[in-house]
């Protein structure tokens, strides 16, 4: 097969692009074949701890989803959100209305959802709801006293997407008046980051800044910084901080949703977190189509056809998002991931951890997202660590880390993602693990 993707599709990888193909799969076997040096062609298995990037939940080739998305394709029409769909009533029935499987924590009288192409077109319409909420629309102009709330307050090592910055682009001065624009004195906002997971830091911060807070942006689990979960009791006490000081708490799901033994992390004992906006994609997708969604409250909202989008909830993508979530349920998956989830943590930190100190320092995570923080050795060799646990039949991915932090949070280095498919069972997590420490075996020998 001659790959002549290769040299046409963007590099987003520079020189460390991974040597490998892929000829097919089927739910967490991956067909993989050797693309150069003395093995080109060789072909191999390979097993899915990575989900692809996250995304698909019920692994490959999954019946449900090639059943519900052949249908939809012949039955379901294809109406943009301009006109009510049938389908797409079934799915937000399904999910927000008394009964519905979100519905206790977004209650379809409290709450309004779009639908998005992406995590981060799913994080951009969050961001433009918090912008909106301080804008008259009706007047187009700033409502007063709101434009002294100009601070949306992240978190060190955050990620939500690469975008942004095409509105100055849009020549029609209705959608882009009230929005930063290059005139940035005007409607124009700063980002401040605080560490992540350190209560006094965010105490400390909303005693001086609280006034100036327009919303808080927030992952329950750091994924990208390392798979990195907060102490119990902060994201509430966040939601609460937030509140006290008048601002917006837009959690970004997009990655955790449905990982972590449950579909929403902003969860504790208590049970779920108030949020003002809620953006969950990825496993959304089914790991079939990509597609997010932003949950808000109803009273935000944008200028009239401000955020109007070709594919917002197209009813295929709401007949995959249902038969995938009726899956999910009927199969008890997350109570299940859970289970298998603490049973690949025992394993990451007895087989890896604890075997390997010269290349990992600590596992951590929760349900189906763990990460394993690389020594400095390690990191160093990530190339070779990266082929090498793929030619040992797993596919991992892994974190470029949090960067330089602050408060006495110490640098976090390049962490392993193991987050394989919510259909993993104990015998898949068993093998995954048997092939990280063969992996690991193998990285020792080459970079010792
Ligand atoms: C927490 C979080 N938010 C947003 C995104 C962006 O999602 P997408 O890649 O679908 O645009 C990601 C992707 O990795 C993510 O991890």
């Amino acid at each position: 097969m001659p790959w002549f993707d290769r040299d046409v599709q963007f590099n987003h990888y520079g020189p460390d692009r991974l040597p490998f193909g892929c000829t097919g799969a089927s739910g967490l076997v991956q067909r993989f074949v050797e693309l150069s040096g003395d093995d080109a062609g060789r072909a191999f298995d390979v097993l899915d701890a990575s989900g692809g990037y996250g995304s698909a939940c019920l692994g490959a080739g999954p019946e449900v989803i090639a059943t519900a998305m052949a249908d939809a394709v012949r039955t379901a029409g294809y109406v943009t959100d301009e006109i009510a769909s049938a389908e797409r009533a079934l799915l937000l029935e399904r999910l927000f209305a008394p009964g519905g499987l979100f519905a206790d924590r977004f209650p379809a009288a409290d709450y309004r959802v779009s639908g998005r192409n992406s995590g981060s077109e799913g994080m951009e319409l969050a961001l433009r709801l918090v912008l909106e909420s301080r804008f008259d629309h009706r007047r187009l102009r700033a409502v007063p006293g709101a434009e002294e709330r100009d601070v949306v307050l992240g978190f060190e090592g955050a990620w939500h997407g690469w975008s942004g910055g095409l509105l100055p682009l849009m020549n029609r001065r209705h959608y882009r008046i009230g929005l930063p624009s290059v005139d940035p004195e005007r409607f124009g906002f700063r980002t401040e980051h605080i560490p992540f997971g350190d209560p006094d830091a965010a105490r400390e911060w909303f005693a001086s800044n609280g006034g100036r807070v327009l919303a808080v942006v927030v992952e329950p689990i750091q994924g990208d910084a390392g798979i990195l979960t907060p102490p119990e009791g902060y994201l509430r006490e966040l939601a609460a901080l937030a509140k006290e000081s008048g601002a917006l708490l837009v959690a970004d799901e997009v990655l955790t949703f449905a990982k972590t033994g449950r579909f929403f992390a902003m969860t504790d004992e208590r049970g779920a977190i108030p949020t003002d906006v809620t953006v969950i994609g990825k496993s959304l997708g089914m790991g079939a189509v990509s597609t997010s969604m932003v949950i808000a409250r109803r009273e935000l909202g944008v200028r009239p056809t401000g955020t109007v989008s070709t594919s917002d909830l197209r009813p295929l993508t709401c007949a995959v998002i249902r038969a995938g979530l009726e899956h999910i349920v009927a199969e008890g998956l997350l109570e299940r991931s859970a289970t298998v989830g603490g049973r690949l943590g025992e394993l990451l930190r007895d087989r890896l951890v604890a075997d390997f100190p010269d290349l990992y320092r600590e596992a951590r995570g929760t349900g189906l997202i763990h990460g394993v923080e690389l020594t400095d050795h390690a990191a160093a060799n990530l190339g070779e660590l990266r082929s090498t646990m793929i030619r040992n039949g797993v596919y991992v991915e892994f974190m470029s880390g949090a960067g330089r932090r602050s408060h006495g949070l110490r640098y976090l280095n390049a962490t392993m993602r193991v987050a394989p498919p919510l259909v993993s069972t104990v015998d898949d997590v068993e093998a995954i693990a048997a092939r990280l420490t063969d992996g690991s075996h193998a990285v020792r020998k080459t970079t010792s």
